[in-house]
Formats: C-alpha cells, sequence, structure tokens
C-alpha cells in the first residue's frame, strides 16, 4: 500500500484518532513529546494520548465519505441555507453528515450560559482591544505557526487571503456576540462547519505535492496543531492585556476564558487538552506554541498579504506602514524581522510613545497631549479593518474546500 492510500485507508476507517491510543506515538525524529497533564484540562482527567497524532474520529470519516460519494459541492450548497444554531438542518443532507452535526452542535455539558454572558459584556468593552489583538497578535502570529502557515498557503483559501480572513473573522465576530452560543446564534454553526472544512483538509493536502514537500507530517491540523492556535488566539490576546495593564477583572477574565474553551471543544479538541485555567493555558502555550514559532517561505508570504490587505481602500499608502508597526509592536523585533517587515521611521515610535499612555488615558478618562490623535488614528485603522474584514458587504459562509490552492 502506498503513503496515500494508506493515509486514506485510515481516514477511510475513522481510526485516525486511535493511533496514539494505538502506540504510533512521535515519529523518530520529533524532538519534543506531549508532556502537559490533564489534571490541568477541563476534563479534569484523560487517557495521556498524544494529541499530535488525534485529528477528529467523528467529523473525518463523514467528510471522507462526502468526497468519495462525490457529494462535497451539493452539501456546501445545502449548508449554505444553515446559519441560526437553533435552526433545523435543511433537508437533502446524507444520513451520516446530518447525524455528525446534530451531534456536534451541542454545546458541552460544562457550559455555562452566565459566564458566556459576562464574557459578551467584556467582547463590547473590550472591543478596542480585542480586535487589535486578534489582527495584530493572533492573525499575525499566525504566519509565524510553521504548520498552519503551510496549510493555509497550500490549501484553497491560501490563494484568496482576503475571503479566508473575512471567514475567520466571522468566528472572531461571532464569539463576541451576546447569543453566541445560543439558538439564535451563529458560533454553533460557524464551529461545525470549520470542523467540516478542517476534515476536508485534511482529505485535501495529503493530495497536494506542494505541501507534501513543504510540510514534515503526513496529516495536518492535529488536535495539537488546533490547541496551538487556539493559544495564538485566546492565551496571547489574554497574555497581551496583562501586558498593556488593561484592566480586566477576575469574572471577565474567567467568563472570556470559558468562551474559547465552549470553542476548543465545539472546534472538536478533547476536553482533556482544554485548560482549566489561565495558569494552566500559559504552562500548555510556553510548551506548545512559544518553541515552535519560526519563519518559513509560507508564512513570510502570508505576511506580506496580509500587509497588504489595506491597498485597495488606501493604495497600502496609510495601512501596510501601520500594520507592519502594530505587528513589531505586539509581536516584537524578532517576529517582525523574521517576516520581513522593516521598522517604520514614524508608526513604530509612535506606538512605543502613544499605545500605553492611550490605553491607561482610555481606561481612566485622562486626557494627555496627542490622546485624541491617537484615539482617532486606532478608531480609523479599525473601521478600516472592519471594511476589510466585511467581504464587502457580502454573507460569509464558511464551505469546506473542493480542491487544494490552484498552483
Ligand atoms: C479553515 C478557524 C486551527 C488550517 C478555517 C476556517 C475557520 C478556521 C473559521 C474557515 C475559513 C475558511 O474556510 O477559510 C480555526 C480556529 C482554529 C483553527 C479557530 C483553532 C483554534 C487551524 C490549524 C490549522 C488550520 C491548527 C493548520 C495547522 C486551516 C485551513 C483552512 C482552515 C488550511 C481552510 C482554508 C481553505 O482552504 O479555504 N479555520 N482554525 N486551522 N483552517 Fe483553521
Amino acid at each position: 500500500m502506498d503513503e496515500l492510500s494508506r493515509r486514506k485507508a485510515l481516514l477511510s476507517g475513522g481510526a485516525l484518532s486511535a493511533l496514539g491510543a494505538l502506540g504510533f506515538t512521535a515519529p523518530a525524529h520529533a524532538s519534543r513529546t506531549w508532556t502537559w497533564s490533564a489534571q490541568g484540562s477541563v476534563a479534569g482527567s484523560g487517557a495521556g494520548v498524544d494529541p499530535r497524532w488525534m485529528w477528529d474520529e467523528e467529523a473525518d470519516p463523514v467528510v471522507e465519505g462526502l468526497f468519495e460519494r462525490g457529494e462535497v459541492s451539493r452539501v456546501n450548497e445545502i449548508l449554505s441555507a444553515w446559519t441560526k444554531n437553533g435552526q433545523p438542518l435543511p433537508d437533502g443532507l446524507p444520513a451520516d453528515l446530518r447525524d455528525f452535526i446534530e451531534h456536534a452542535r451541542q454545546v458541552p455539558a460544562w457550559t455555562d450560559f452566565d459566564k458566556l454572558g459576562q464574557a459578551y459584556d467584556f467582547n463590547e468593552r473590550r472591543g478596542l482591544y480585542l480586535g487589535v489583538l486578534y489582527g495584530m497578535a493572533s492573525g499575525m502570529m499566525s504566519t509565524v505557526i510553521p504548520k498552519e502557515a503551510r496549510a493555509v498557503y497550500h490549501s484553497y483559501g491560501g490563494a484568496n487571503m482576503k475571503d479566508r480572513i473575512a471567514k475567520t473573522a466571522k468566528l472572531g465576530y461571532d464569539i463576541g456576540t451576546r447569543n453566541a452560543y445560543s439558538p439564535d446564534g451563529e458560533m454553533a454553526v460557524t464551529c461545525v462547519k470549520t470542523r467540516l472544512t478542517h476534515a476536508g483538509v485534511r482529505h485535501l493536502l495529503p493530495q497536494s505535492p506542494h505541501w507534501n514537500a513543504a510540510a514534515p507530517e503526513d496529516i495536518p491540523i492535529s488536535q495539537a496543531d488546533i490547541m496551538v492556535t487556539w493559544h495564538s488566539l485566546a492565551t496571547t490576546v489574554r497574555q497581551k492585556l496583562t501586558e498593556w495593564e488593561v484592566p480586566v477583572a477576575p469574572e471577565d477574565s474567567a467568563a472570556y476564558l470559558h468562551s474559547w474553551q465552549v470553542t476548543g471543544h465545539m472546534l472538536g479538541v478533547s476536553d482533556e487538552y482544554i485548560p482549566a485555567s489561565w495558569e494552566e493555558a500559559n504552562n500548555q502555550a510556553a510548551q506548545v506554541l512559544t518553541p515552535i514559532l519560526a519563519p518559513t517561505p509560507e508564512g513570510v508570504n502570508l505576511a506580506d498579504i496580509l500587509l497588504d490587505l489595506g491597498a485597495p481602500i488606501d493604495g497600502a499608502l496609510l495601512s501596510r506602514p501601520v500594520l507592519g508597526a502594530f505587528t513589531r509592536y505586539t509581536l516584537g523585533d524578532q517576529i517582525a524581522d523574521w517576516l520581513s517587515i522593516p521598522r517604520e521611521p514614524v508608526w513604530s515610535p509612535l506606538l512605543e510613545t502613544f499605545w500605553r499612555p492611550f490605553i491607561i488615558a482610555r481606561e481612566t478618562g485622562l486626557n494627555f497631549p496627542g490622546s485624541q490623535e491617537t484615539y482617532f488614528l486606532f478608531d480609523e485603522f479599525l473601521r478600516k479593518a472592519v471594511l476589510i474584514y466585511l467581504n464587502d458587504g457580502k454573507p460569509i459562509n464558511i464551505e469546506i474546500p473542493t480542491t487544494n490552492r490552484p498552483s
């Protein structure tokens, strides 16, 4: 059996996630093992299987079946009408997919809706910082997470980053809505569709000669990889708020964590890998995120595209230097250098000088010289970012990709 057939057999048998349990642990060249204890997870205990060898044992075989039966496009079309968490599924879906979605759309038993309500309040009050951080810290950081950068670049969406970001921003937007996981909200739908998309990527990328040549793995998007990205979002944002001395009440902090814990579960991560506290999250991130950050040709290219996203609006005259300076300011010199982002002569010193006082002024209601101008600059910048992310006003629908990046 050749390599691709072996992978396909594993996928169609739904056996991917059992690999770790069967002792197919890290390959000999792997330099680290999973040492984070499940005692610090929302589950409180676990089987101790290395999540680098866990994928999505529920979604993967179902999506594999859709590809085998040539049903992906038809299913995407039908699912475009499914937008609300509590909405009945449209008719015409294959039975196995319907069963999967009915199960996957349920929030975990440990969901605390009071905490989710608090998280919404927090999102509203801290929207400016969260928006800047999701874009400038998490978004740009994704380009120096090597496995993610390669997967995104060589998958279909890698050729149209604006569309991809609009879809990803939908998740970032939905998680901050009041009714995110309530029947009239959209976040459960977004997560389930993302799970299906990820399963599609697991089917498609192994068929890409470009991805195979670049990636040191057989199957992308393991549960460990999802947690790495989870940390680039939730944990990084939480850490930056502390670093920037943005006051965050304990109940806000716990609520914000909870919204991301539920989201981790809804994206198909086992509860035994989802941290129960920020302390545990910081520990896990120190093990799985910080050490793996590195430049790749794919990531450098994606970062370059991200910096140019404002070009249709301002010819990149203002947006590119501001985005670049923000990236250097939030992620530091090393990452900015990796991504060939120059230090900006105007914007970098401006941020270094005014961003922290701007936060203090905002938090205390104080005015200081330049605060109005700085506020306007940041406000204007965010307004533009929203314009870009809103996908030119078109409704955003997450779909299972049908091909890899055409190249
Ligand atoms: C697609 C979110 C982890 C690679 C998507 C989409 C969302 C999303 C919302 C749909 C957007 C689209 O179709 O373009 C997330 C979140 C993650 C996560 C919230 C973790 C918390 C990962 C990881 C990888 C990855 C770890 C790779 C190692 C991809 C790829 C696509 C995708 C390749 C499809 C792009 C395409 O072909 O269109 N993800 N993702 N994601 N994600 Fe993730």
